[in-house]
């Protein structure tokens, strides 16, 4: 696996790909779950790259970029054993240098949930992802469906600009007990780690009652109360939503998402579930 730190190197790295490219962007502490996008790109495509990059633009001021994990020996190794051909990950000097004033916001899509919980982050999203996406110039790229709302955001910019890239959203890869892979679970102390798998249960319970007939504003209540007894301190959202455009459901209608977001400790943690 090659691994290049700088954009001429990447520039003269790109030259040398023949045959289709697909790029898996991450921001490192890698686990099975990005390791699935990766083993997806290598069915997909005949070259397989991977970025490595914490990108300070999407975390707010008071969020966690400094404690964010940094593994990037662990990280190196899954990737040559995954059979990655070639890793970028550039230093924040190189994606954003001195008078940088470029944004790519989408609207819409972006302006509720993780949106409004997280004023920016989507915009840092799409200026990185679309960074990326002109840095390495693949032809497949793959996000995972444990973040619902960015694969949403990410296929949006994707058509809007008519990028040449076909967009592969891959589904959310759970510990044996149903709790969604994350690097933040690293955080969760092992009492929290236990409480954590209220957010599946109660996504899980929702759906069953949903699809059971029961009302949608009764099965969302009695998910977010379960979150609250389960140990969550806080619920940003919890919510039916339209699968496409993530806007809210009050009624079952057409491909529908079960998303939310809550806090458990110091641990901000999210997830989603198909109806
Ligand atoms: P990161 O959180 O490192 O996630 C990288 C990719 O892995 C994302 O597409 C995410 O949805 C996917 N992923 C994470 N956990 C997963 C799981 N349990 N199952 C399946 N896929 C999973 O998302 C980001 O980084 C950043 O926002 C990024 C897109 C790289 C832009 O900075």
């Amino acid at each position: 696996m090659q691994i290049v730190r700088n954009s001429e190197e990447l520039a003269l790295a790109r030259t040398q790909f023949s045959g289709s490219l697909a790029l898996v962007p991450t921001m490192g502490a890698l686990h099975a779950g990005h390791m699935t996008l990766v083993a997806e790109a290598r069915r997909r495509a005949d070259r397989v790259a991977v970025s490595i990059f914490v990108n300070p633009s999407q975390f707010g001021e008071s969020e966690d970029f400094g404690r964010y994990p940094r593994r990037e020996a662990e990280d190196v190794q899954m990737l040559e054993e995954a059979g990655c051909d070639l890793l970028w990950a550039p230093t924040v000097a190189d994606v954003y240098p001195t008078g940088f004033a470029t944004k790519v916001s989408v609207s819409g899509v972006s302006d509720r949930w993780e949106g409004e919980a997280r004023p920016g982050h989507f915009d840092g999203v799409a200026t990185i992802v679309a960074k990326l996406f002109l840095s390495v110039r693949p032809d497949f790229a793959l996000f995972g469906e444990k973040d619902f709302q960015q694969l949403a955001v990410i296929r949006r910019m994707a058509a809007d600009l008519a990028l040449p890239i076909e967009i592969i959203g891959v589904p959310t890869v759970r510990e044996a007990d149903g709790l969604a892979l994350s690097s933040r679970n690293l955080y969760l102390t092992p009492q929290e780690r236990h409480q954590a798998l209220m957010l599946p249960r109660s996504l899980n319970t929702a759906r069953d009652s949903i699809l059971a007939g029961t009302p949608v504003f009764e099965a969302l209540h009695d998910a977010r109360a379960a979150l609250r007894d389960g140990g969550f301190s806080r619920i940003d959202y919890l919510a039916l939503v339209d699968a496409a455009t993530l806007e809210p459901l009050q009624e079952p209608q057409g491909e529908m998402r079960l998303i939310a977001a809550a806090i458990i400790g110091t641990t901000r943690l999210i997830d989603n579930l198909a109806l």
